[in-house]
């Protein structure tokens, strides 16, 4: 299992990353605006100096010309940048495109087991299906996951399952189980997976114990 920060706050993705256990970062429109980056380039930038890993920087144009011209700039900026393309049928057929020129994709916003199929057949690298967002809508993110990992098995697609929108912890645990490849969290469930109170309760009867003995 590859885990991915999903953020665009750089200060959390250092953090993230000290702790060794970040394998790549992911970034979307809104995530970028929230933090307030005017220089989406100069940011890129500063996160590939950070993380070794897979960066995914999304590109905000809709047709497949914009795509592949606002891609093609960004795959410039570091050879771990994976361009990330809407699901929908301008996005893939820059994906095709992408993959043919041999640069990596993260195909995005995806919602169904039938798009999912369609990005791998593109040739996609990264297919990010949104488990909280199915969640919000009263589905079950999780069941996108298994389909998707069994659709892939049946017909031998190589293209990884990127679990994106995770909320809490038992949505990386699910992955985990279903087989998923690859889990983007915001830093707040990364904090929460290294979390247990018995493991805080232990602690402080050790230390509590190790303080009598030498007081
Ligand atoms: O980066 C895409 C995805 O992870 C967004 O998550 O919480 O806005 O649904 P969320």
């Amino acid at each position: 299992m590859r885990i991915f920060i999903d953020t665009a706050n750089l200060k959390e993705i250092k953090e993230a990353a000290d702790m060794g256990l970040l394998d790549g970062v992911t970034t979307n429109p809104s995530l970028v605006a929230k933090e307030g980056h005017k220089n989406f380039r100069d940011m890129l930038e500063k996160i590939c100096a950070i993380v070794d890993g897979d960066i995914s920087a999304e590109v905000v144009s809709t047709d497949c010309e914009g795509i592949l011209k606002e891609g093609r700039e960004l795959a410039k900026i570091h050879k771990n940048i994976v361009i990330k393309v809407p699901l929908i049928k301008e996005g893939l057929k820059a994906v095709k495109a992408f993959s043919d020129e041999g640069i990596k994709t993260n195909v995005t916003l995806c919602f169904s087991p039938s798009q999912a199929l369609l990005a791998a057949k593109a040739g996609a690298y990264l297919v990010s299906p949104f488990v909280g967002r199915l969640d919000d809508i009263s589905l079950n993110g999780m069941d996108l996951i298994s389909q998707i990992r069994q659709i892939y098995d049946n017909y031998g697609y190589t293209t990884q399952i990127l679990v994106a929108s995770i909320r809490h912890p038992m949505h990386f645990v699910d992955s985990c189980m279903i087989g998923a490849d690859v889990c983007t969290m915001p830093f707040k469930v990364i904090e929460q997976l290294a979390k247990h109170p018995l493991t805080d309760i232990g602690l402080d009867k050790f230390l509590a114990d190790w303080k009598k003995l030498n007081s």
